[in-house]
């Protein structure tokens, strides 16, 4: 009942005719079947949902925009094929063994559709981030979730018990959302070089350059080297652009070719000039990591002195035990005037936090103190 006055609805905001209706089951054939990634947050309310960075992008970043203005009525290859270039510059590494989209969640999706296809199995952490699985289920492939371990932390040996026959993937999100999590940088590259001989090993860094030790963690190092490896990281985390959309993944070649075949879009020229700005700005990379590292720190410290339970993050959110179910402390906090993160099963009394401004901050530790008091 309530799904057909949906529909209805949907079709009046369309702008269609009553007599349109008779049309509807054609036009209801073609409505999107999945749900939308995320939900528009209510007016008015501090946004500590979607793990943005509330104090990004980078002025220079803004100046680079600004300036892109005037000559974006042109198609923007040459400055996409440049900036191809500059990442792989940075991340030492050939510009074909690059695949750039619309935020590392397009790789995401691709990498999806690619592995998951033929039944494909993909070994994942429980709970960790959906958009690869998703896009994985879509196709008819299937998630292997291994839970997390009692630090809240990738179960790696686990992990490698699970790969198998069918095994496409192994997924492993470090630091890992929603805990925030780290795994031992040791172990992980351990992990990844004994792994990747058996199937592809795809690392999602998306936060990873806001931890301190950057260099130490990352594997992209060992996706260059030509195992059998993929490094994902976007700038809409640490670089503040989450709505500018740009993320890349480094590969071996050949899988470079494979993936791209199954991209369709290409780069914004504004996006391209916000990027390479902030490529080129190591002075506000500095200050954003010890920005959000501030306000973590003093989110971990308010749990703390609550005496929550927490695991120990090193992205820019935090997630803690509420001692209530989630859905609860979800409402309680929107009432107080703060959103914050979704549920993430299995953990349903567990909430996730993501670092704002200074401002909304107090806001939001007020709203803790008085939702747990
Ligand atoms: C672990 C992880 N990977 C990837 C993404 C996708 O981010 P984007 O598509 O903005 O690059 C997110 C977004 O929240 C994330 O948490």
């Amino acid at each position: 009942m309530n799904t057909l006055l949906n529909r209805r609805q949907w079709l009046k905001t369309a702008g269609l005719t009553v007599a349109a209706t008779a049309f509807a089951p054609r036009l209801l054939a073609q409505a999107p079947v999945t749900a939308p990634r995320r939900i528009p947050v209510g007016p008015g309310l501090v946004r500590l949902n979607y793990n943005e960075n509330p104090f990004g992008p980078a002025p220079s970043a803004k100046a680079a925009m600004r300036t892109a203005i005037d000559p974006s009525f042109r198609y923007a290859d040459a400055e996409e094929q440049a900036l191809l270039e500059l990442i792989a510059a940075r991340e030492g590494c050939r510009p074909s063994q690059i695949v750039m989209g619309a935020g590392s969640g397009e790789i995401l999706d691709v990498a999806g559709f690619h592995f998951g296809l033929e039944k494909g199995e993909i070994v994942a952490a429980h709970p960790s981030y959906m958009a690869l699985l998703n896009a994985a289920d879509r196709v008819g492939g299937k998630a292997v979730r291994i839970p997390l371990n009692a630090r809240l932390e990738h179960d790696l040996p686990a992990m490698a018990a699970a790969v198998g026959p069918r095994t496409t993937l192994i997924y492993i999100v470090n630091p890992n959302n929603p805990t925030g999590t780290v795994c031992d940088a040791a172990e992980l590259k351990q992990f990844v070089r004994g792994q990747s001989e058996r199937t592809t090993v795809f690392i999602d860094e998306a936060y990873l350059q806001m931890t301190d030790n950057f260099a130490e963690r990352t594997c992209a190092p060992l996706a260059i080297e030509g195992r059998n490896v993929v490094v994902a990281r976007t700038f809409s985390k640490l670089y503040g652009m989450a709505g500018l959309r740009l993320g890349y993944a480094v590969m071996p070649e050949k899988l470079a070719v494979s993936l791209k075949a199954r991209m369709t879009g290409s780069l914004s020229l504004v996006t391209i000039a916000a990027a390479t700005a902030s490529l080129n700005d190591a002075a506000y990379v500095t200050t954003a990591r010890a920005r959000l590292k501030a306000g973590r720190d003093a989110l971990v410290a308010e749990v703390r002195k609550l005496g929550c339970e927490y695991a120990v993050p090193q992205g820019n959110f935090v997630f803690f035990k509420t001692g209530m179910p989630v859905t609860d402390f979800i409402a309680k906090m929107r009432a107080a005037g703060v959103e914050v993160g979704r549920p993430f099963p299995p953990m349903l009394d567990w909430a996730r936090i993501s670092i704002g401004l200074p401002e909304e901050m107090e806001l939001c530790h007020r709203a803790i103190r008085q939702v747990l008091a």
